[in-house]
C-alpha cells in the first residue's frame, strides 16, 4: 500500500476570503459540495471572523448549514476568538483552526493584537474545546517572511510552536503567507523544528506567489511532512498580507504526491472540476 499524505483543502476559506467581488452563498456551497465529491479528506469550509474584517465570509453560518456533509470527511472552521468558537459550535463543527503569527506586525494587522494576546484569546477557549472534544489546528503565519517585517528568524517560529502546543493544539500549520520562502529556507526551518518535534504534527501551508510552492512541498515531503494545505484551482491569499497570492493548488499537491509515491485518496478529475468551477466564478 502507498504511504498516505493528507491534503487539507483550504480553498473555501483561504481561497475565497480575499476576493473583493461578492461570491454568492449558493456558489460557495456548490464548490464545497464538489470538493466533498472529490473525496478531499478535510475541507476548511469558512471562518467565523468579524464580517467587518472579512466581508466575503460573512455568510459562514448559511454556508455551513447548507453544504452536504459526506461521511469520512472532516469539515473545519477557522476562528479567531471565543465569539468565533461559539458560532462554529452552533454550526456543528467538531474541528476548528486557530491562527496566530511569528511576526508581531502581521499579528496586529491580521487580528488587532500581539502574538501573546492572540495566545491568551485562545487560552480562553480551552475549556470549551475540551468539553466539546474538538480537534484543533493551529496556524502560524509568516514563518519565513513577513510582508511588513521581512525575514523572520526560526527562534520566533519555535516559540509560537511551543505556545500553541502548550495550549493543546493537535496539529500546526506552518504558513508561508506571501510565498517568499525558498526550498533552502524551508529545509533550514524544518531541520530546526524536526530536531524538537515529530513531523506528524506539522502541515506546510505554502502560498505560491513566486512559483516556489511546489518545490517547497517536495522538500517537506522528503523531510517527513505528511500533511499539506492546498487550494483547488490555486485561488486565494490573505487580505492583510499585501502581495499574497493563492495557495499551492490542490491539483499540483496531488500530482507531486503521486510522483513521490504517496496516495492522497483524492479523485483528481473531480478535484479539477471543482478548481475550474471556482476559478470561473471568481473570473465571471
Ligand atoms: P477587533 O476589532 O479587535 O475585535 O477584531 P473586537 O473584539 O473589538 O470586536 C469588534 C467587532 O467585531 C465587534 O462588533 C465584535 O462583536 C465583532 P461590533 O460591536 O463592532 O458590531 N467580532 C466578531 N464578529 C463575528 N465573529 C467573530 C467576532 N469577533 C469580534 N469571531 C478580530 C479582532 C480578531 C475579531 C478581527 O481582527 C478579525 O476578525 N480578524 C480576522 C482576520 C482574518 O480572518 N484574516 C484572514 C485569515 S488568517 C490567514 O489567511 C492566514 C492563514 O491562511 C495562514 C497563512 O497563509 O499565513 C491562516
Ligand atoms: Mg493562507
Amino acid at each position: 500500500m502507498l504511504d498516505q499524505v493528507r491534503i487539507i483543502e483550504v480553498g473555501p476559506r483561504d481561497g475565497i476570503q480575499s476576493i473583493s467581488a461578492s461570491i454568492s452563498t449558493n456558489n460557495k456551497v456548490a464548490y464545497i459540495d464538489m470538493l466533498s465529491e472529490a473525496n478531499c479528506p478535510e475541507i476548511e469550509v469558512t471562518s467565523f471572523v468579524s464580517p467587518k474584517w472579512v466581508p466575503q465570509l460573512a455568510d459562514a453560518e448559511e454556508v455551513s448549514g447548507s453544504i452536504k456533509q459526506k461521511d469520512g470527511i472532516t469539515y473545519t472552521a477557522l476562528v479567531p476568538n471565543l465569539k468565533g468558537l461559539e458560532k462554529a459550535l452552533a454550526s456543528g463543527y467538531c474541528s476548528i483552526a486557530i491562527f496566530t503569527a511569528a511576526s508581531e506586525t502581521f499579528s496586529q494587522k491580521n487580528t488587532n493584537c500581539t502574538i501573546d494576546e492572540s495566545i491568551r484569546r485562545y487560552e480562553e477557549m480551552i475549556p470549551s474545546w475540551e468539553e466539546n472534544n474538538l480537534r484543533v489546528r493551529g496556524y502560524i503565519s509568516t514563518c519565513w517572511v513577513c510582508p511588513y517585517e521581512g525575514d523572520i528568524g526560526a527562534k520566533a517560529v519555535v516559540k509560537v510552536i511551543q505556545d500553541l502546543l502548550d495550549l493543546g493544539v493537535h496539529e500546526i500549520s506552518l504558513g508561508d503567507t506571501i510565498g517568499k520562502a525558498t526550498p533552502e529556507d524551508v529545509e533550514y526551518l524544518l531541520e530546526i523544528i524536526l530536531d524538537n518535534w515529530p513531523p506528524e504534527i506539522f502541515t506546510l501551508h505554502m502560498h505560491d506567489t513566486y512559483d516556489m510552492a511546489a518545490e517547497n512541498i517536495t522538500v517537506g515531503l522528503g523531510m517527513g511532512i505528511r500533511i499539506l494545505d492546498a487550494s483547488a484551482g490555486g485561488v486565494g491569499g490573505c487580505p492583510f498580507a499585501p502581495g499574497a497570492s493563492g495557495n499551492v493548488s490542490t491539483e499540483t499537491a496531488v500530482r507531486i504526491c503521486k510522483e513521490q509515491g504517496f496516495d492522497t485518496g483524492i479523485d483528481f478529475d473531480k478535484l479539477k472540476s471543482a478548481g475550474t468551477y471556482i476559478q470561473s466564478i471568481i473570473n465571471s
